[in-house]
């Protein structure tokens, strides 16, 4: 019988983290489980940095982006020696179950542990990358899609006035899903990103096809590690290329990571907090929180981290034929 939890984000921050640390704290509380905040990701959990929440801790964080929790990458927690201290804090603070926020770094660790110590952990997905199998859609990626549709909208007025091309770095990590679905949103020209190969000579095309109507300017978005060296490197085979093109380049960079929540991601985390809290109630473990056709759904640790979600191909065809 699960009496104690301890919540967690770690990795990467992503707004509507917060909703979700809420919603497992109110969740558990209401079932009379005593909850256990851990700092700092896994090196709170190393450091015994943990505090017992009430629900007034929460009050008042639904609409911040961040996590009150602070997150860290943790390279000790990557030790068995790391691992060994994190346990102990759990066995010192009675803790029968961890629920972890964060990507596949955080659910890697989790399940080391869950393997390694046998303590019970419930994963929800809190990343902008969406790059999780098993879940429509990760906490965090729509409130960063919009920041990102918003900010390639704002170039668009310069890039027409000055008839120019831009090139605009996108976060994603490993995945175009931030990519392809901001190009489609803010009717960019042309994505890059590294589940399609693009070759110089469509980026050509594009720009190209961009130039021909009569808006006169073109938005490139291009995935931090699609191509080695990201936008800067694209804007230098551009202007090799096209000198009179005059590449410019924008990367986004943290700003998308920042931000008060959407509604959906509000609501999203809210919903995950509780089945997250729901499925230790009911001896369930080492499975991730997902959402599919607005559905909760509870998939495996092990296949959330390891299955590759692909992007769809009706998007990468309608920004091809959009953009013409
Ligand atoms: O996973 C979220 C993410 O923002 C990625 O999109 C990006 O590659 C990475 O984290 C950046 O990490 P950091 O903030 O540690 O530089």
């Amino acid at each position: 019988m699960i009496r104690t939890i301890g919540v967690l984000t770690s990795g990467g921050d992503a707004p509507g983290m917060n909703a979700a640390v809420r919603a497992v704290t109110r969740a558990a509380i209401s079932n009379g489980i005593v909850v256990k905040a851990i700092y700092r990701g896994y090196k709170g959990l190393i450091d015994g940095e943990v505090k017992t929440f009430s629900t007034q801790d929460v009050s008042g964080i639904i609409p911040h982006g961040g996590t009150i929790l602070k997150s860290a990458r943790c390279e000790e927690f990557r030790t068995i020696e790391g691992r060994q201290q994190a346990y102990e804090t759990i066995q010192r603070e009675n803790i029968d179950a961890l629920i972890v926020i964060g990507g596949d770094g955080t659910f890697t660790g989790g399940r080391m542990l869950s393997q390694e110590f046998h303590v019970p952990v419930i994963g929800i997905p809190g990343t902008i990358d969406n790059d999780l199998w098993g879940t429509d859609a990760t906490i965090g990626y729509d409130t960063a899609l919009n920041t990102i549709m918003r900010c390639v909208d704002t170039l668009r007025d310069t890039a027409t006035s000055h008839e120019r091309v831009f090139l605009v770095e996108v976060m994603g990590r490993d995945a175009g899903f931030l990519t392809l679905n901001a190009a489609i949103a803010s009717g960019a020209e042309a994505a890059i990103i590294p589940e399609r190969a693009t070759i110089m000579e469509q980026i050509e095309e594009a720009i190209g096809q961009g130039r021909r109507k009569s808006k006169n300017s073109s938005i490139v978005l291009v995935q931090e590690h699609a191509i080695e060296g990201g936008a800067q490197a694209v804007a230098k085979l551009i202007a090799q290329a096209h000198p009179e093109y005059s590449p410019r380049v924008t990367i986004l960079g943290h700003l998308q990571r920042g931000g008060s929540p959407t509604a959906f991601d509000r609501i999203l985390a809210s919903r995950m907090g509780v089945a997250a809290v729901q499925a230790l109630m009911d001896d369930q473990q080492n499975i991730m929180v997902g959402l599919h056709e607005d559905e909760i759904q509870y998939v495996p640790l092990s296949k959330a981290i390891q299955i590759k979600k692909d992007v769809k191909e009706d998007k990468w065809g309608a920004l091809k034929v959009l953009s013409i």
